[in-house]
């Protein structure tokens, strides 16, 4: 029999295609994600579900499937929008599809790091609106990156991508990372104090999972141990930052500037607050927006969907706890 699966975007062909031949595919057509009555609607009787990020998967959308849902595919590697510890009680596998995304999200900490110290965006704004009318000596001074300390919260697949980038700037390398393990993917880079991180900063990236144990860590207190020149930069998830703290330390000239590629909540309303600070560079969740590697993500999740629905380990199981 052919299995029933529902899609809730169009993700790119290379994917796409490899689930047509297979399954009987309803995919969602909108560029708006299904709301929850939308998902309740499409998801009972399906055997697998391709979702994205932007869906809440929770106890209610997995029941509303039925018995028969044998995999959850996210296209993404987070998956805080999922209930895995609920699907691993009725056996079902959730994949992601880490790896592929890491020095593509790598590439655009980094452009967020340089173009918040930089000012890159307010330079192209000015220019533009026609405000250039000579070099000055003072004219939208930055930050210098280059021998700067970064302090890197997660030194995971992502955190060490940006440290191997931070290298090339002749940085400095601190971090934080909640596996007691040694660091072995970035030679050089220091392990310190959650609070050493924030006051020894002068870019401090966000590279950890969203959990209780990160929800809001920076926050007023921490933001408080900041430099007034520091940089923070997110391309995690909008969770783990107060966005009303930030404002105030960004407002208040307490923090630098921020560069933030997820927010919360997201997407950020437009008429946000965030929105008005010349200090506060904001891009729509494009961390791993490259045609190379959403194409390898299309893949991947494909061939994990594919994997459950056949009864086989998926490639990329983030619950592998149910394989026993
Ligand atoms: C993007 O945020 C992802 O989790 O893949
Ligand atoms: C800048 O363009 C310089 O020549 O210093």
């Amino acid at each position: 029999m052919i299995p029933k699966i529902f899609v809730t975007r169009r993700i790119p062909e290379a994917g796409l295609s490899m689930l047509m031949k297979q399954c009987r595919a309803t995919i969602w057509p909108d560029d708006l994600p299904p709301s929850r009555e939308d998902m309740l609607e499409n998801v009972p009787g399906i055997q697998g579900l391709l979702c994205l990020l932007t869906d809440p998967v929770d106890a209610q959308i997995i029941a509303a499937a039925g018995s028969n849902l044998r995999v959850i595919s996210t296209y993404a590697v987070g998956f805080d929008n999922i209930d895995v510890d609920f699907a691993s009680k009725r056996q079902i596998p959730v994949g992601n599809t880490p790896g592929v995304l890491t020095e593509t999200t790598a590439d655009l900490a980094f452009a967020l790091i340089m173009a918040a110290a930089r000012r890159i965006v307010e330079g192209a704004r000015f220019a533009r609106a026609g405000r250039w009318l000579t070099w000055s000596p003072t004219l939208l001074l930055g930050q210098d990156v280059y021998g700067a300390t970064l302090g890197i919260v997660g030194m995971g697949r992502i955190g060490c991508a940006v440290a191997r980038r931070a290298a090339g700037f002749g940085m400095k390398v601190i971090y934080t990372d909640r596996a007691q393990s040694q660091n072995l993917g970035a030679p050089g880079a220091e392990r310190v104090t959650t609070d050493e991180l924030f006051s020894r900063s002068d870019f401090l990236s966000l590279h950890a999972p969203l959990t209780d144990e990160t929800a809001n860590m920076v926050n007023r207190r921490t933001l408080g141990l900041m430099k007034p020149t520091a940089v923070l930069i997110n391309t995690a998830r909008g969770g783990m930052v107060d966005h009303d703290a930030l404002y105030e330390a960004l407002k208040n000239g307490e923090l630098g500037c921020a560069g933030l590629d997820v927010t919360d909540p997201e997407p950020l309303p437009s008429g946000h607050c965030l929105y008005d600070l010349s200090n506060c560079l904001i891009v729509p969740h494009l961390g791993s927006a490259s045609v190379q590697t959403r194409d390898r993500m299309a893949t991947i999740a494909a061939r994990n969907l594919l994997a459950g629905l056949a009864g086989e380990r998926l490639p990329h199981c983030v619950n592998p706890q149910i394989y026993g």
